[in-house]
């Protein structure tokens, strides 16, 4: 299928590039550089040995995506493009419902002129809010609580409500749960540009020596060890997710959602442990209080995605944290080395 990738050289966006390469997809980016670099489009290119087209530019741009949809005519997209900061979004309102719920607009509009009828959207856990009961079915309530989540819902209602007036398009709503690690090449990653409000790469950054300490946020929930669980899963099983949500969208109209987790859940003490012993080294932690926002536990149930998208994760939690640290270690520097 020719598929087109909004923000496909960010974190999940490049990692899903090489499993759609894999699978013979063909491929086309629209990215405006934002949070990313050109060099994942050379590093992609490189290690899938494929061609890719690829347009700097913003998916807010109506004539910007006309342009994109006559040269490439795509059969699907898939719309990584969108800010992603928790606390950001507080102080920027506007500027992430801009983002995430216009440039959803604008995309849909677009795909409308252009004929095309399928989209697999990034929606986020975080749409659930304050568990009720986990883990979380897509039948649990949602009721996120911060901007950034409620940027997602949004965008996930105009997408329903689009696929339910036309009938005979595809939209594809993945909830992702903690996607870490990085690709088996060590030569794509997550490269945060400022301080990382996430675990996983602040550990690593722990690890590498770029930072002294991780600061544990909260050790009085009422979770075995007192520490925030959640359900961490690896990047590349997210990104075969994708693969898998294309395929179904090529067969089913109308919106589905489903939640892109592994059914299992870690608190950020095990996170620590399991680092320490990829790494082979200690990682000094310092304890805090709870993070403003955060919620004790998050955990996914993928059986939704399992019977109908026939995807699961098969990646261990040692393979998220040996693969983190290897792209860490062969890039200390991120994308820049
Ligand atoms: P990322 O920031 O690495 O990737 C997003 C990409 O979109 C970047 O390359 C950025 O340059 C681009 N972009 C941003 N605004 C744009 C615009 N207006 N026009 C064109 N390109 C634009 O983030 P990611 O972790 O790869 O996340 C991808 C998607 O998944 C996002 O929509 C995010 O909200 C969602 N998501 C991420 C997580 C997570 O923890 N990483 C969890 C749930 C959902
Ligand atoms: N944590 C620390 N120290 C840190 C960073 C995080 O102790 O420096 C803890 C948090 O308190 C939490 C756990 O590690 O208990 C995970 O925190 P993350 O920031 O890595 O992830 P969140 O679950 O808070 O949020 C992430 C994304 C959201 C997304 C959500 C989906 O940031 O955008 O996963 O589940 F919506």
């Amino acid at each position: 299928m020719r598929v087109l990738v909004t923000g496909g050289a960010g974190y999940i966006g490049s990692h899903t590039l090489l499993e759609l390469l894999a699978q013979g997809h063909e491929v086309c980016v629209l990215d405006n550089y934002t949070n990313a670099t050109p060099e994942v489009l050379t590093r992609v290119r490189t290690l899938s040995n494929r061609t890719i087209l690829d347009y700097t530019g913003d998916v807010r741009d109506a004539s910007m995506l006309d342009k994109v949809m006559q040269d490439f005519m795509p059969e699907a997209v898939i719309h990584f493009a969108g800010l992603k900061a928790v606390g950001e979004s507080t102080e920027k309102p506007l500027y992430y419902y801009d983002v995430n719920v216009g440039g959803t607009l604008a995309l849909l509009r677009a795909m409308g002129r252009a004929g095309c009828r399928r989209i697999i959207f990034s929606s986020s856990a975080t749409v659930y809010g304050e568990p009720i009961y986990l883990p979380y079915d897509e039948a649990h309530p949602t009721a996120p609580t911060s901007v950034y989540g409620r940027s997602k819902l949004m965008a996930e209602g105009i997408l329903s409500d689009w696929a339910a007036a036309q009938g005979d398009v595809s939209a594809v709503l993945l909830r992702y749960f903690n996607p870490v690690g990085a690709h088996a090449s060590a030569q794509i990653g997550e490269d945060p540009k400022d301080v990382p409000n996430n675990l996983m790469p602040y550990i690593a950054q722990v690890a590498v020596g770029k930072r002294e300490a991780l600061t544990v946020f909260g050790d009085d929930y009422e979770t075995p060890d007192g520490t925030g669980l959640r359900d961490y899963i690896h990047v590349v099983d997210l990104a075969r997710a994708h693969v898998a949500a294309l395929d179904y969208a090529a067969n089913h109209a109308g919106a589905r959602h489903f939640n892109i987790g592994t059914g299992q859940s870690y608190s950020v003490r095990e996170m620590v442990r399991a680092f320490e012993k990829a790494c082979n080294r200690s990682i000094p932690t310092q304890q805090a209080g709870r993070r403003a926002g955060d919620i004790a536990a998050m955990q996914a149930d993928p059986r939704r995605a399992a019977a109908e998208l026939g995807w699961s994760a098969t990646h261990t939690l040692d393979d998220m944290t040996a693969s983190t640290w290897a792209w860490q270690s062969a890039n200390p520097h991120g994308y820049d080395t």
